[in-house]
């Protein structure tokens, strides 16, 4: 890969040829305020928070879309940015509910952190304000699109890394809104209700209702696993307060790159649930009733012998699971094949 040597504040830097200049920025400690960029996504270029100056350049530039260059001399804070910024957040806030003390998203969301930045305590534009209906009925999904700042991060992730394309932009100039195809519920339509689109929106619009209610993001801390559901091994952070399950997200930096199917994202609530099984159970006389492991362990192990013994190796066939490690797979089909003489293993890949 080739080295370009450019400079950012006066900043000598070394970079990789044709890499974003934001994420150049980024990794070399110069912060850029950006809403529409992310790190999953292709450069999109439409919120122009984060434009830069560029040293020959007659227009500032994004930093989210434009590459790096030998020789580059960037500027990402002056007084005309700052102004620039402070323009677009206060445009921004001006169509969006002023409802942050109960809004889900208080805490981690970033219009409210650049409005704090940015000193903006309230719009100066005031004036009409979009009112969009609330999808408000779909059990995971929590559409407030009055909240929304069109950064189509949910439309493209929909695309780009589903493959679903389930959101669209819809309507022109004040009336623009994400919309479904005919603008019917999510659940009419395509989605596969990963939750991708919660995963990326900057702002309340988009949220798990799962988690709506039970905590406020500074109350909870982050337990980093492994996702429990297939062979995969997503990389999960799983929301805890008070030694409670509250919710379920994963970092960028992780090899699944933050990107969790609908099991991973929503699937987290038996954890913690009242009627989650923590013992075995043998049925006597019709009814199940708890069991040790060692006498759950000894039963299976008497059957398989039994139906072995009776109706030879043939009769019985092992199913092994995603939830389980390569390791403890291997072991089945061992178990399988040396210990019973059978080769009828299977695996349920998709749980
Ligand atoms: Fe660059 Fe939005 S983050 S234009």
């Amino acid at each position: 890969m080739k080295k370009v040597k450019l400079k950012i504040n006066e900043k000598v830097i070394e970079a990789v040829e044709g890499k974003l200049l934001l994420e150049v920025a980024k990794e070399n400690g110069v912060r850029i305020p950006h809403l529409c960029y992310e790190p999953r996504l292709k450069p999109y270029g439409s919120c122009r928070l984060c434009l830069v100056e560029i040293k020959g350049e007659r227009k500032l530039q994004p930093a989210c879309a434009t590459p790096v260059k030998n020789g580059m001399e960037v500027i990402t804070d002056s007084i005309t940015l700052y102004e620039i910024r402070r323009t677009i957040i206060d445009l921004l806030l001006s169509t969006h509910p002023e409802d942050c003390l109960t809004c889900e998203a208080c805490g981690r969301c970033t219009l409210q952190d650049l409005a704090y930045e940015y000193g903006l305590r309230k719009t100066s534009y005031q004036g009409e304000k979009p009112h969009t209906p609330l999808e408000d009925h779909n059990p995971l999904i929590f559409r407030e699109r009055e909240k929304c700042v069109l950064c189509g991060r949910c439309v493209r992730i929909c695309s780009e890394v589903q493959g679903v394309d389930a959101y669209t932009f819809a309507g022109r100039g004040f009336q623009t809104i994400i919309a479904t195809a005919f603008d019917e519920p999510l659940s009419l339509k395509n989605c596969e209700f990963c939750g991708q689109c919660v995963s990326t929106c900057p702002t309340g619009a988009l949220v798990s209702r799962l988690e709506m209610g039970k905590a406020r993001s500074w109350e909870s801390k982050g337990v980093m696993t492994t996702c429990p559901y297939c062979g995969c091994g997503c990389q999960i952070v799983l929301k805890v307060k008070d030694n409670q399950v509250v919710g379920v997200e994963s970092d960028y930096e992780t090899h699944n790159r933050g990107n969790l199917c609908a099991k991973g994202r929503f699937g987290w609530e038996f954890v913690n649930h009242p009627d989650r099984l923590k013992t075995p159970l043998i049925k006597k006389k019709g009814k199940f009733v708890k069991a040790s492991w060692d006498e759950a362990l000894a039963l299976v192990a008497e059957k398989l012998k039994f139906t072995k013994e009776k109706f030879g190796s043939e009769s019985i066939a092992f199913i092994a699971s995603a939830k389980c490690t390569n390791e403890e797979n291997y072991l089945l089909q061992k178990l399988a094949r040396v210990v019973f003489g059978t080769n009828n293993i299977d695996h349920c890949a998709r749980l």
